[in-house]
Order: structure tokens, then sequence, then C-alpha cells
């Protein structure tokens, strides 16, 4: 197994570093491919995503991203490089799971009954990357890039996770489309009719739709109404944030991105510049990653483990300051690795 290596900057070293002792642990015959990319890699080199990085993601049989620290100001030749990188190797479904478990003990369901799963459209929409200033710099536009093909693939890709989702015990299986039509008539219109019409196709699974701001209340509220969630890309970013709040929240929030043959694990937070170099990072959504890719790549025996040994390690301790513990990174990846 080929897993290319991302680690980028930030506590993206740290928590990878971590995540990668523990695949280690698992498939001591990995090839690990470490490449880099990011600001730290932009600041050296000029380019945020070398040619060399991208040919070695494409060419790895998967790929671990931990983060990087995009400016928030304009930097002439910068892009960031994960969405780069999910254009590129069109990884075209973010699919983002919040396991409620680690937030609402004491109900009798399972795992799965207990969770929700955001999947956000990952290559178009306000992400598109076509944004100009008019006007002399007085008037800035973004255009919001909606297709036919890609809602049509993202949305099949919400309702085919349902069906598994069902398939593996989870009752009343539900696709809420959410968008804002209302609104954004013509490129929102174009992914609802496109939304709907996929869900014509899926009679066994409920289809629901909902405007982005109800449905970001709601998440917040009632997230056990919810099983999976469909949407567009900058939406999906936003409420894939609110609703990790039930699973922990950003140290256990974990995401696959997903194309024909190709996948990127990344966790869902940043590069957490308030607590980098201080070796306090949670590991644990980069370490949820590694149990993504190796169940990814059919290695569901190995995935369990690691889950097992993280879901322990959870209710046990060591736990980071996230999570109201007083360890650090290595601590709680150490503590992983003993329980595997
Ligand atoms: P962030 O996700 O980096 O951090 C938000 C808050 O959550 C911070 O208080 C941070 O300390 C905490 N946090 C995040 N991950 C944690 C972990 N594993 N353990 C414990 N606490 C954790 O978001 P922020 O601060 O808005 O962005 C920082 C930088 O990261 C920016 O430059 C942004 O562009 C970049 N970013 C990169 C992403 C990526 O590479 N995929 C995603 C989001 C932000
Ligand atoms: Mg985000």
């Amino acid at each position: 197994m080929r897993v290319c290596v991302i680690s980028g900057d930030g506590i993206g070293p740290e928590v990878l570093g971590a995540a990668v002792d523990v695949l280690r642990a698992v498939v001591p015959a990995v090839n690990l491919i470490e490449v880099e990319a990011g600001w730290a890699t932009f600041q050296r080199l000029g380019v945020a995503l070398p040619d060399a990085t991208l040919a070695a993601a494409r060419a790895a049989d998967a790929v671990l991203f931990g983060a990087v620290a995009s400016p928030s100001h304009s930097v002439p030749g910068y892009r960031s490089p994960i969405v780069a990188l999910r254009r590129e190797l069109d990884l075209y479904a973010n699919i983002r799971p919040v396991n409620f478990e680690f937030s609402m003990p004491n109900t009798e369901l399972s795992a799965i009954q207990h969770s929700l799963v955001i999947v956000r459209e990952n290559t178009e929409g306000l992400y598109a990357g076509r944004e100009r200033l008019e006007d002399g710099g007085d008037t800035a536009i973004a255009e919001r890039l909606i297709t036919r093909r890609a809602s049509s693939r993202i949305v099949r890709a919400a309702f085919d996770l349902a069906r598994s989702r069902a398939a593996a015990g989870r009752a009343q299986p539900k696709v809420t489309i959410v968008h804002k039509a209302n609104v954004l008539r013509v490129s929102d219109g174009l992914f609802r009719t496109v939304a709907l019409d996929v869900a014509a196709g899926y009679p066994d699974i409920a289809t629901e739709e909902m405007l982005v701001d109800v449905a970001a209340m709601r998440l917040a509220q009632h997230p056990q109404r919810f099983d999976v969630v469909v949407t567009t890309n900058l939406f999906g970013d936003i409420l894939s944030d609110v609703a990790c709040i039930h699973g922990g929240g950003l140290g256990l929030a974990s995401s696959a991105n997903l194309g024909e043959g190709r996948a990127l694990f990344e966790p869902v937070h940043g590069a957490a510049p308030d607590i980098a170099g201080q070796g306090i990072a949670n590991p644990l959504a980069a370490i949820e990653c590694v149990a993504m890719l190796l169940e990814w790549r059919r290695r569901a025996d190995c995935a369990a483990r690691v889950r097992a040994a993280a879901a322990r390690v959870l209710a046990d301790g060591p736990r980071t300051p996230d999570l109201g513990g007083t360890s650090t990174t290595a601590d709680v990846a150490r503590a992983v690795i003993a329980r595997l």
C-alpha cells in the first residue's frame, strides 16, 4: 500500500505524525511517500502545491493530508493546495461523518443510528476559484459554478451512502438536500432540480429539501433528525463545522475526499495556529482518517482495530485539552498504539 503523506503547516505535521505512527503499527509494510505543500512550502519555493507533490498524490493508492495555513488576505500566486488537490484529483465527494457517540451518551442506539454524514460537493460552487476585481478594485465578483454533472454525481454519492448505511442497520434512511434556491434561483435552482431528479431513482430512501439557514439551526438543535445531508461546496464546509460540535468538536472530526478510484483523507480542522508547536493538538481526527483510509483500501479488519483502540482511549484517556484533558498529542498517540 503506497500512501502519500502531506502534513502541511501548523498542527498538520503534529497530528499526521501521530496518524502515521498508528498506520505503521497496523500495516508495518506500508510504503509512505512524504511530500510537501502549504504556506511554508510557498514561502520557500514560491508555489503552494509543487508539481512533484501533485504527481506523488496521483501515483499513490491514497493520500493522507494534515492541514495548511492559508492566509485570509490575497497573496499573488498563492492558492489553497487542498482546494487545488481536490480539483486536480477530481475528488468530488467530501464525506464528513459526525459520530454522536462522543457527545450523546446513554442512548441505546448503535453507532450508525448515532451519526449523520455531511456529503459536500468538492470541486465547484463558490470555491471554483472564479474571483476577480473590477471597477478599479472597487467591485469584487465571485462566480458560483454549478453544473448538472457535478450536482448529479454528488447527490448520487449521497443516496448510495444512505443505502449502504441502511444496509448496515440504519433505520429510516433519509437524504436531506440543502440549498438556497429561493435566493440563488439559477445556480441552486439547477442543483435542486438535478438533486430531486436523482432522488426519484431512490424510492427506498426518504428525501427532503431544506434551506441552508434553517439547516444550520436544525443541525445545531436537533442533529438526530438527520441521516445524510448533501449540499454544495461552501454550505457543506460551514455546516460540517456546525455539525461536528455533536461529535466532540474539531479535534475528532475527520473527512474523506473521494473520486473515481482515488481518495484523500484529512481532518476537518485547519492548521490551528493558536495551539501549533505546543504538542497539544488532538490527533484522534487524523487517526480516524487512517481508519477511513484502511476501510477504503478494503482492510476493514485493520480499520476496526484502529477504531477500537481510539474508542478505548477516548473513553479512558489520556485526553488532550480540547476534550478537557491535560495530555499531549504524543501521549494520545502512544496510548492508541498501546491499545492496538
Ligand atoms: P482551525 O480548524 O485551524 O482551528 C479552529 C479552532 O479549533 C482553534 O481554536 C484550534 O485550536 C481548534 N482545533 C483545531 N484542530 C484541533 C485539534 N486537532 N486539537 C485541538 N484543537 C483543535 O481553523 P482556523 O483557526 O479558522 O484556521 C487556521 C488556519 O487553518 C487558517 O490559515 C485556515 O486557512 C487554515 N485551514 C485549513 C484547512 C485545511 O487545510 N483543510 C481547513 C480549515 C482552515
Ligand atoms: Mg472547513
